[in-house]
């Protein structure tokens, strides 16, 4: 980070001595104020619940410009991104900074694909879940499970167990995701197969089973990898400030990511595209498109606290060039499959046109988001609901690793420890309990 030839100076109406801060400059997006020596010489802190207009970090990953609905991976522009390259291809770029080589790519797939099997005690956790258990309760547990048997990888601070512990996590979360689903609807665990790409590997484990396989359909396949190329980072989003401040406490990668996997699963986050799908599918049974205007009128009323779920972005205030690439894959997926005029397609896609000319999601800069179309692929590749969030997390875990990875690696990094504002009692003497009317 470069600073500024400006400064920043905080003066106070009391007379308190004013102080100057250095400013810093990024390669693109907005400067920062250093307020790291804030406290030390004034005895204030800021104060920013949501953190609104705190930078936790400087990050060299991705890069969100919310007004342009921008998304760059490592300078990449996601568009690009999507069109040229798979999934693998951009865990690498994540991880490493580069996009790889031809041979790089493929000792990468070679890499991840060893390292697919889960032990098989593993099957064990699964048992002790009902069998309608939520799959993001199920994965929660798998992940944070995971420490338990790769002890050669939990020191954080050792570049080759983070290194490796970045493979494990990226190559056994499909395997994760298809056993929670297999077990929620009582099939036997399929193995991962070594002849198959990243994602049909995923795609037959999670829908073949002893008695017929699966032969992936190629623009399936595509799709897939594609959604878990748009979900793959994403800045500092709830999930990933969960794992860098669960990671900066130097306890081990897979417990960090499961910490993410926890965060993940709330509906005004990553869970936004199962309750985006619960949405379109209520508004369907009440009557399809002609009850899209009393939903909007619900949404506007401030004590209905019912939201359009999938619109709106705290960095984006234009459309999400996420939530543009999955309405192609729609297209593309719906088509192959001779379902073009899908009602739930249909629907969201007028949901979109009248939202998107209502002065109240115009005002509030309110435009789809990756979790708007994304449930409308997924289920109609065949992924049950309830499965999208942990599908979210098999995506995005090579941006918490890349993110931790990040973190750990700077030298500066300390555990992070927010304070507050106290609004709460001042010292007060205990009455022994017999004196407490
Ligand atoms: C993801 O951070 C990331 O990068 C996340 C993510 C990633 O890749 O990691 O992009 C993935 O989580 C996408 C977001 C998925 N969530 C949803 O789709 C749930 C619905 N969206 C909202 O909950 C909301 O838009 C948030 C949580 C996404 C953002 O909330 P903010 O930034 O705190 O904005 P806000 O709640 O202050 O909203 C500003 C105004 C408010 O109205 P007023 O009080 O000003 O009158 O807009 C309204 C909100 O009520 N509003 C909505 C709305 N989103 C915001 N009103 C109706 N429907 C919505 N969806």
């Amino acid at each position: 980070m470069t600073p500024s030839d400006v400064k920043a100076t905080l003066s106070f109406s009391d007379g308190s001595p004013s102080m100057e801060l250095p400013i810093y400059k990024g390669s693109v997006g907005p400067d920062v104020i250093d307020i790291r020596k804030l406290y030390g010489q004034t005895g204030k802190f800021t104060y920013d619940p949501g953190f609104l207009s705190t930078a936790s970090c400087n990050s060299t990953i991705t890069y969100i410009d919310g007004d342009k609905g921008e998304l760059l991976y490592r300078g990449y522009p996601i568009e690009q991104l999507a069109q040229n390259c798979d999934f693998m291809e951009v865990c690498y770029l994540l991880l490493k900074g580069e996009l790889p080589n031809p041979q790089e790519k493929k000792d990468f797939d070679r890499l991840v694909t060893m390292h697919t099997m889960v032990n098989e005690q593993m099957q064990f956790f699964l048992r002790g879940f009902r069998r309608d258990a939520h799959p993001m309760a199920v994965m929660t547990g798998l992940v944070g499970a995971l420490s338990a048997f790769y002890h050669d990888s939990t020191d954080v601070h050792n570049p080759e167990h983070r290194a490796i512990a970045a493979i494990r996590l990226i190559a056994k979360m499909p395997t994760l995701v298809a056993m929670s689903y297999k077990y929620g609807i009582g099939q036997p665990y399929i193995y991962p197969k070594n002849s198959l790409s990243y994602t049909a590997n995923f795609m037959r484990m999670m829908f073949a089973t002893p008695c017929e396989d699966y032969e992936p359909n190629e623009v399936l396949v595509r799709a897939m990898d594609r959604i878990f190329i748009l979900h793959a980072d994403h800045e500092q989003n709830a999930s990933t400030s969960t794992v860098r401040l669960c990671g900066s406490s130097g306890t081990n990668p897979f417990a960090a990511i499961a910490a993410g996997v926890a965060c993940l699963w709330g509906p005004a986050h990553g869970g936004a595209n199962e309750a985006c799908l619960n949405m379109l599918g209520d508004i369907q049974r009440q009557g399809g498109v002609e009850k899209i205007g009393e939903f909007i009128k619900q949404v506007k009323d401030k004590n209905s606290s019912v939201k359009l779920m999938g619109f709106g972005h705290r960095v984006y205030k234009n459309y999400d060039p996420r939530a543009k690439l999955m309405r192609e894959t729609c297209h593309e997926v719906l088509g192959a499959l001779g379902l073009e005029n899908d009602p739930l397609f249909k629907l969201a896609m007028a949901l979109e046109k009248i939202a998107l000319e209502d002065e109240y999601f115009v005002a509030r800069k309110l435009y789809p988001n990756v979790d708007f179309y994304s449930g409308i692929v997924q289920r109609a590749i065949g992924i049950p609901v309830p499965l999208f969030t942990a599908i979210f997390a098999l995506a995005r875990t090579v941006g918490w690793i890349a993110q931790l990875d990040e973190m750990i690696g700077d030298p500066e990094y300390k555990i992070g420890r927010p304070r507050q504002l106290f609004v709460g009692s001042t010292p007060r003497q205990v009455k022994p309990l017999a004196q407490r009317g």
